[in-house]
């Protein structure tokens, strides 16, 4: 099995990656964590969906294309620049609002909604406020994060808090998690019932 081919991404994903790249962007997530991000967002039809680090909007994209038509998606970003990537390219998608906050604030505002699926791929939600993060989870409803392998971006004492991370997924008595060696690794949790 070669697990790139046919991957069949969304059109709009060759717009952004072009854009990705003018823009400069360095930390834009790879296609087969997109195509994995794809396939859950279609689990959750009808689903509330959140996104924790815009970026440009190449996750974004992918979730959007698997997600039905009565389902929505908010995504926060702290950085206007790389946002207005994804405004520009998505932005006419009505279940798509996009929210320009950090993301440790914006999820306390969240506090008392609850939400289907969850991609966390920035700090907060991962790094920080992890605790506020979960508890936005329906049960049933799947927390995902990527970059849990080695990356060259990584800044110094990152891997420290990668391992911390993982050994308090692994704990939790209320996620049942699945660790994938594949792309830039990846956790998949789901929220017991
Ligand atoms: C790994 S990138 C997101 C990549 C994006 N999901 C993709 O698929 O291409 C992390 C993003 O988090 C944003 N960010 C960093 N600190 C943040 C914070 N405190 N609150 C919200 N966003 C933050 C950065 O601007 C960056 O766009």
């Amino acid at each position: 099995m070669d697990d790139v081919h046919n991957l069949a991404p969304p059109a709009v994903i060759a717009a952004i990656t072009q854009a990705t790249a003018d823009s400069g962007f360095s930390m834009a997530s790879d296609c087969k964590t997109g195509s994995l991000l794809r396939t859950l967002a279609a689990t959750k039809p009808g689903g509330s969906f959140l996104e924790l680090g815009t970026g440009t909007g190449l996750s974004t994209a992918w979730i959007l294309a698997g997600m039905s038509e009565k389902s929505t998606l908010v995504s926060a970003d702290n950085d206007e620049i790389v946002q207005s990537v994804a405004r520009k390219h998505l932005g006419q998608d009505r279940r798509v609002s996009f929210q320009l906050a950090d993301g440790g604030v914006f999820l306390e505002s969240l506090a008392g909604s609850k939400f289907d699926f969850i991609f966390a791929d920035t700090w907060p939600g991962k790094y920080t406020h992890l605790e506020a993060a979960l508890s936005l989870l329906k049960p049933g409803g799947l927390y995902i994060v990527d970059d849990m392998l080695p990356q060259p971006n990584w800044p110094p004492g990152h891997e420290e808090k990668v391992h911390a991370l993982i050994a308090d997924l692994e704990a939790r008595p209320d996620l049942m998690i699945t660790k994938l060696n594949w792309a830039t690794g990846l956790i998949v949790g789901a929220k017991n019932a």
